[in-house]
């Protein structure tokens, strides 16, 4: 359908209503009759402006499959986890998983990282190095799983409850669940990166807790970090316009007590500053036309 931009009162920075997924100013505002640009055209925009690659069908099939295997690896370590359990058994299965499916862990060596997934337990906010510790009944602890699939990524992760929670606990795990569902909720074309942040800080705020400034979602598919970046926190209306075929992981840390983190000597493990319990989920997200796909549902 051809919207007549001349008789709209949408905001310059607004996404365009014509669907497109781009700022108004960037589309139908300017280009009078020739209607909004082809999928080519909307491709090559936000490559030159935003360096965000758009997937294509065949990529999109691809990401999916990475993302099954993802998921199902993910099933796979709840299975295994009490107490008792080594953070390296953890890591030791989802090693061999991943290989004897046909796929490879992109965490191993990603920039000197040493293990095949991140493992995080309890105070620790995310890039928990697999080890000798050993998980206790009570502890709460993040498995991030991200698998290359026939040259495709694909990025969740899920914290686990060992043994009997405690009721801190069961309500920060709650709330970075939740946190997940409402920052998915906004993925369609017409919202913005903005939105999804907003919506996340908004609930998880609300509930008392913090949202983890210092790491954030990214694009994903091609390559295991890409372009944008998906905060947490934000406004409504701010940041790129969503278009169909943006594929990103939506992944809220949310802390029981303030936001601040510090890095251990390890370089990697982040931890809250106050000790606080956090707690994190992850999935990849396709933009459709009419709203999102998951490509690691859970
Ligand atoms: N999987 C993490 C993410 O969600 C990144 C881990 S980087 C690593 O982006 F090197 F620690 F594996
Ligand atoms: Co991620
Ligand atoms: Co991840």
């Amino acid at each position: 359908m051809y919207f007549d931009a001349k008789k709209s009162k949408v905001g310059r920075n607004a996404p365009c209503p014509c669907g497109s997924g781009l700022k108004f100013k960037k589309c139908c505002l300017n280009i009078g009759d020739a209607g909004p640009p082809d999928q080519k055209g909307i491709d090559e925009i936000y490559l030159a402006k935003y360096n965000i690659r758009l997937k294509s069908a065949d990529d999109i099939a691809a990401i999916r499959k990475a993302g099954r295997l993802v998921v199902d690896t993910l099933d796979r370590v709840e299975a295994m986890i009490g107490p008792g359990v080594t953070t390296e058994q953890i890591n030791a299965f989802v090693h061999r998983h991943t290989i004897e499916n046909g796929a490879a862990p992109a965490p191993l060596n990603y920039r000197g990282f040493p293990k095949s997934c991140c493992v995080s337990v309890n105070e620790v906010i995310c890039h928990g190095i697999p080890g000798e510790r050993v998980l206790a009944d009570g502890d709460i602890v993040n498995v991030d799983v991200t698998s290359i699939l026939d040259g495709y990524f694909a990025d969740a992760n899920k914290t686990f409850f060992v043994g009997s929670p405690s009721e801190n606990a069961r309500r920060i795990v709650a709330t970075a669940l939740e946190s997940l569902r409402v920052g998915i909720s906004m993925a369609r074309p017409g919202n913005t990166v903005g939105d999804i942040g907003w919506a996340i800080q908004n609930y998880a705020e609300g509930r008392g807790c913090s949202v983890v400034r210092e790491f954030v979602g990214h694009g994903v598919g091609l390559a295991f970090h890409e372009a944008p970046q998906i905060p947490h926190y934000g406004n409504r209306g701010e940041g790129i316009a969503l278009a169909p075929g943006m594929v990103f992981t939506i992944e809220p840390m949310i802390n029981l007590g303030k936001k601040d983190l510090r890095i251990l000597k390890d370089k990697w493990t982040a931890v809250t500053s106050d000790g606080s319990l956090s707690a994190q989920f992850e999935q990849t997200v396709l933009v459709t036309e009419n709203g999102y796909e998951s490509m690691t549902p859970f």
